[in-house]
């Protein structure tokens, strides 16, 4: 069941719950590692990422049950420093076992992780941010080996590049250091905050996360806990694109408003009525076509890249020109000649795409290529007139929890073929 058949001219209403964040499981998942205690995890979204993660953690020697809900992780019987290329390569967030295995072992081979296809995505800034704290580290044809001698020692670590990823394998790392770890230039991500809220809960000491500097007192162990994931703002995002989209009203619930200020501000100008509550947003788009918007993806709290094609979706209906500008990834426009297959008016000006808005979109076969693209076509097959086949839809079920059962239940007609 590798394709979705979709009926179009839906309008999307009614009330949706917004699962757990996957880019905050998967780091909390992986720097389970660092110690040897058990952790109990809640609003752990179900996403093939999060079961490549639990697959990449049982294949090292961890115990993982999920009862009720909680997933219980016991990795005290963790016993290899080498993950299987079949499994790393599924996902770009097994960089994140480097940290905590070189750590754990004192030595760590990685090969390259795979992921979404939009960019080129080094990861030099992980690589430099362990140097600088005292580990050696070879870069190989495919993987990355390296080793410590001795604890990794604190040190004041300017990020060059703001990174989520880089930000975590530094904090990670850092918690278990000699001394105290400055790191500069920090990702400020609400899901940078939700890692070192559960490296604290473990006994960790981390200060400032959320802020572009992080102070990081090293401890010399980390004890067991539980934690709750934050919620999915980019799957907020997603369904209140759906709802502006349509034409519809759609209230997601047990999300947090205050992580897509900036996304509320554009879906506002595009004119949409917002009701926001403390965990909850509703969109309301009824009888409006909406307006175009100007977007620019940059680090949080900017504009996030995780959101760009959807409002370029947007900007495919609406009633002039939106130019969407891309900031972070070099290569996230690859769903657009799909858009255009399906009537969108779009032009790719480098690193931007202006959008002439058009009365409706037509249906067609169309084929996704990464996981927020995948979403996006999703939901441009929902509107469309006519049947649209989405080709490859383990992109988007790689970071949607039941995103074509939570669409039905709006509206929607989606069915797998
Ligand atoms: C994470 C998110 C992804 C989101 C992205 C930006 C996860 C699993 N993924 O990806 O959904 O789109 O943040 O918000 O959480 N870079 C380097 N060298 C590095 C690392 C990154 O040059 O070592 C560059 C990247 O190519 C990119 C930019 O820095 O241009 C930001 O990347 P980063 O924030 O690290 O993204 P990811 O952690 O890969």
């Amino acid at each position: 069941m590798n394709k979705l058949y979709i009926e179009g001219n839906k309008q999307l209403s009614g009330n949706v719950r917004i699962s757990g964040s996957k880019n905050a499981a998967l780091p909390i998942l992986f720097m389970s590692i660092l110690t040897k205690e058990k952790v109990q995890l809640t609003n752990v979204p179900k996403l093939t990422d999060i079961d490549t993660t639990i697959q990449l953690l049982k294949y090292l020697g961890a115990k993982i049950k999920n009862k009720k809900k909680i997933l219980h992780i016991d990795t005290s019987l963790i016993k290899s420093n080498c993950p299987p290329y079949h499994l790393t390569k599924k996902i770009r967030a097994s960089i994140w076992l480097l940290a905590p295995l070189l750590i754990r072992f004192g030595k760590a081979k990685i090969f390259l992780p795979g992921g979404c296809k939009i960019g080129s995505r080094p990861i030099d800034l992980h690589i430099k941010g362990l140097i600088e704290l005292g580990a050696n580290i070879t870069l190989e044809d495919n993987y990355i080996f390296a080793t410590i001698e001795k604890p990794l020692i604190g040190k004041n670590i300017y990020i060059q590049k703001v990174s989520v990823g880089a930000t975590i394998t530094i904090m990670g790392a850092a918690a278990l250091s000699e001394g105290t770890t400055v790191i500069e230039n920090a990702a400020r991500e609400p899901e940078i905050i939700d890692i070192a809220k559960f490296l604290n809960t473990l006994g960790a000491n981390i200060i400032g996360a959320g802020n572009n500097k992080i102070f990081i007192k090293g401890v010399s162990r980390l004890f067991g806990g539980t934690h709750k994931v934050i919620p999915d703002r980019i799957e907020t995002g997603t369904f209140l694109i759906g709802a502006a989209i349509s034409q519809g009203n759609v209230i997601c619930h047990q999300t947090e408003p205050k992580f897509l200020k900036n996304v509320l501000i554009k879906l506002l100008e595009s004119g949409a009525k917002i009701n926001i509550g403390k965990n909850w947003i509703q969109l309301d788009m009824r009888g409006k076509k909406p307006k175009s918007i100007n977007i620019a993806t940059s680090p949080y709290p900017g504009f996030p890249t995780d959101l760009q094609p959807q409002f370029t979706l947007l900007n495919t209906i609406s009633q002039s020109e939106g130019i969407t500008t891309e900031n972070i990834f070099e290569n996230r426009f690859i769903y657009v000649s799909e858009l255009i297959k399906m009537g969108a008016q779009i032009k790719i000006k480098k690193n931007s795409v202006i959008c002439k808005g058009v009365s409706h979109l037509q249906s067609q076969n169309v084929f996704s290529t990464d996981l927020r693209g995948a979403a996006t076509l999703v939901l441009a097959g929902c509107i469309a007139s006519g049947i649209t086949i989405v080709n490859n839809i383990y992109h988007f079920e790689r970071g949607y929890e039941l995103f074509s059962e939570k669409l039905n239940k709006l509206g929607a007609n989606i069915k797998h073929i």
